[in-house]
């Protein structure tokens, strides 16, 4: 933005150092004055009723007192001046740093040293915000790049597919739409997927009171079919705990949750318990499977786009691209709520949502 130039800082700076100098100076002044007049009194009478006593005292003092107040005035101006540039000095750097940021260069550092003081501070702030900036562009690019090559695997696998049955036309047809169709179901997933983690990211849907017992039990009816298919105990405990948000998305999150604890769980015998509680102002849902022992550093970047577990070769239709996790995170940040991942010590995975909850 350009604006019309203006005093600097330094200048306004210097010159109220002046002013304030050459008004102190008045006031000594003044006062050396009175004191002078008490020690010259008006006896007798001169010219225009002063007397010449007087008159040489005005003579004497005037101009002295006019050079001190000149040299008060410059001396002001210059010490201002180089005590102002001293101070503004830190402002030149945290000034040509923001320059940078802004024409794209978000590597730079101020790294200001010295004590602690207004400047220092701002700086380290400044400091602190472009790490953060930096690695917020760093996940998008590194989010773009996962979800372009997730998204041409299955136009890749289509192609070959369709390469395959020109070349060879006495392939079984409905054999390859098959293929076909499973790959495009895929790829809508994924699709879909996207979209509705911009749409929570962005963060604007329409809120209303949610019961997420309500939710944890619609969840488990659709996923029960899955739970038994894979011999998977599902349970849905505890009561009430309401909160206000998107009805649709807080379904999504729980789905996902649940989803997850199905198919992350033991080739045999698993469980799965689903509990909501009120509990103080939060309402809680806890998700809680058994499986495979999760090594603990690893918990925390499950909720990272397009990270998968270990277990990856699966090819059944629930082979997951890794985003059910980064979407139930986008949700619970939405809705003001926390996300805890906690490995369970005989294996399988302990996830509590927090969300504000009401009365
Ligand atoms: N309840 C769980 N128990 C054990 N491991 C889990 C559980 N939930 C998630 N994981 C691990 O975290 C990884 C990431 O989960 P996420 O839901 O983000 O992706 P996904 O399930 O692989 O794919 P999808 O996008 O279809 O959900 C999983 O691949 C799995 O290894
Ligand atoms: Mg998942």
């Amino acid at each position: 933005m350009r604006r019309p130039p203006g005093l600097s800082a330094r200048m306004k700076l210097a010159l109220s150092y002046a002013g304030f100098l050459a008004v102190a100076g008045a006031l000594l002044l003044s006062v050396v004055w009175v004191y002078l007049l008490r020690y010259v009194p008006n006896t007798s009478r001169g010219l225009l009723g002063i007397s010449p006593n007087r008159y040489l005292l005005v003579h004497t003092f005037a101009p002295a007192a006019a050079v001190a107040m000149a040299f008060l005035l410059v001396f002001g101006l210059v010490g201002g001046w180089l005590l102002a540039g001293r101070m503004l000095a830190p402002l030149t750097s945290i000034t040509a740093a923001a320059r940078r940021a802004g024409n794209g260069s978000l590597s730079h550092r101020i790294g200001m040293e010295g004590r602690r003081d207004e400047f220092r501070e701002l700086s380290d702030a400044f400091d602190t915000m472009l790490e953060r900036l930096e690695s917020h562009v760093a996940e998008q690019r590194r989010f773009a790049a996962n979800a372009s090559h997730e998204l041409r695997t299955p136009l890749a696998i289509s192609q070959t597919l369709l390469d395959v049955a020109r070349e060879d036309p006495t392939r079984n047809r409905d054999e390859v739409l098959a293929r076909l169709r499973v790959v495009n179901t895929r790829a809508i997933g994924l699709t879909e997927a996207l979209l509705l983690l911009s749409r929570s990211d962005r963060g604007t849907f329409g809120r209303e009171d949610v019961d997420l017992s309500l939710v944890a039990e619609d969840a488990a009816e659709t996923l029960l079919h899955l739970a038994e298919r894979r011999g998977i105990k599902l349970d849905v405990t505890g009561g009430t705990a309401r909160t206000r948000g998107s009805a649709e998305l807080l379904l999504r999150m729980v789905t996902n949750l649940v989803q997850n604890a199905i198919v992350h769980n033991l080739p045999v015998g698993g469980t799965v318990t689903v509990h909501t509680e009120a509990r103080g102002d939060a309402s809680v849902v806890r998700v809680e499977n058994t499986g495979q022992p999760l090594p603990p550093e690893l918990v925390p970047t499950l909720v990272e786009p397009f990270r998968r577990g270990a277990e990856r070769a699966r090819t059944d239709e629930h082979a997951g691209v890794g985003l059910g996790l980064a979407i139930v995170h986008s949700v619970v940040r939405a809705h003001d709520g926390t996300l805890d991942l906690v490995a369970r010590p005989a294996g399988g995975l302990l996830v509590t949502v927090r969300l504000p909850g009401l009365p």
